[in-house]
């Protein structure tokens, strides 16, 4: 598969090795200094991009895309305000595009995990769900996407609670997210629940970039020749 990196910082150079590794070549490399290269040829003929760059300049780069008709593998995460302009491009514009705010397995199991103790969780309200992640110093978005998700996965399945809130618990309705940013930590999410007779928590947490590059890889072989919105619940099907 003839493959575009668009941002070529820590996930980009990690996806760079997966990527050779199982056989693709990549042939366009997109950053903030080369962003004329988006009306190259060689961008134009890619299979897929695979965008991980900065919460500003994702969906820009989201439209270059679709104006160039190459499907995208979409990583970056903190640009969700304009998820409908994206949802609209694919159903009536027939682009292609992969969304997932992580793209690692174990996370994907873990949110399976999530909605599953959700479910069982709506039927004992003595218990209060809070949440914690980690990343290192760099990362711009907080909360980040992957709580995010995790949240709306409490949200879908717990009854007394509608949304999520940065630090404190405002309402009963609310899930507090503490974010935490902390040397080069790749990533760490715990939920916890908690009575006044114990603690129940699920934890997940990243060794390293390589089970999130191989992800996005993987979900560019699976979004080559397919058209619409895809996210992870369509290739595993959990
Ligand atoms: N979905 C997931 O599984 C997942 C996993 C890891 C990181 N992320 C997200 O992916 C994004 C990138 O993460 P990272 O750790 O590689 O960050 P990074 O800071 O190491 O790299 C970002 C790169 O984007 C480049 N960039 C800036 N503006 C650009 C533009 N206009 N066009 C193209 N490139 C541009 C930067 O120069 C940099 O090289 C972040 O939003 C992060 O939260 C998502």
């Amino acid at each position: 598969m003839n493959i575009a990196l668009i941002g070529y910082g820590k996930m980009g150079h990690e996806i760079e090795q997966i990527a050779f590794s199982r056989g693709h070549k990549i042939i366009s490399i997109i950053d903030v200094n080369n962003i004329a290269d988006f009306d190259s040829p060689e961008f134009k003929s890619a299979d897929v991009a695979i965008e991980f760059s900065t919460p500003d300049s994702a969906i820009e780069n989201y439209r270059k895309c679709f104006a160039a008709n190459v499907p995208v593998v979409a990583g970056t995460t903190g640009w969700l305000d304009h998820m409908d302009e994206v949802k609209k491009a694919c159903a009536e514009g027939g682009q292609t595009f992969f969304y997932a705010s992580n793209y690692s397995l174990g996370v994907n199991i873990f949110f399976a995990m999530n909605k599953y103790l959700a479910r069982m969780m709506n039927n004992y309200p003595d218990y209060s769900v809070r949440m914690e992640e980690t990343h290192h110093i760099h990362k711009l978005d907080a909360p980040s996407g992957t709580a995010i998700t995790l949240a709306e996965g409490i949200i879908e399945n717990i009854d007394r609670k509608e949304s999520w809130n940065l630090e404190t618990e405002n309402s009963p309705k609310d899930i507090a997210i503490h974010c935490i940013r902390e040397g080069e930590i790749p990533g760490i999410h715990e939920i916890i629940y908690e009575s006044e007779v114990d603690t129940i928590s699920i934890k997940h947490d990243s060794k390293n970039r390589k089970g999130l590059a191989l992800g996005a890889v993987i979900a560019a072989e699976f979004a080559k020749g397919k058209k619409g919105f895809l996210t992870m619940n369509d290739m595993l099907n959990f």
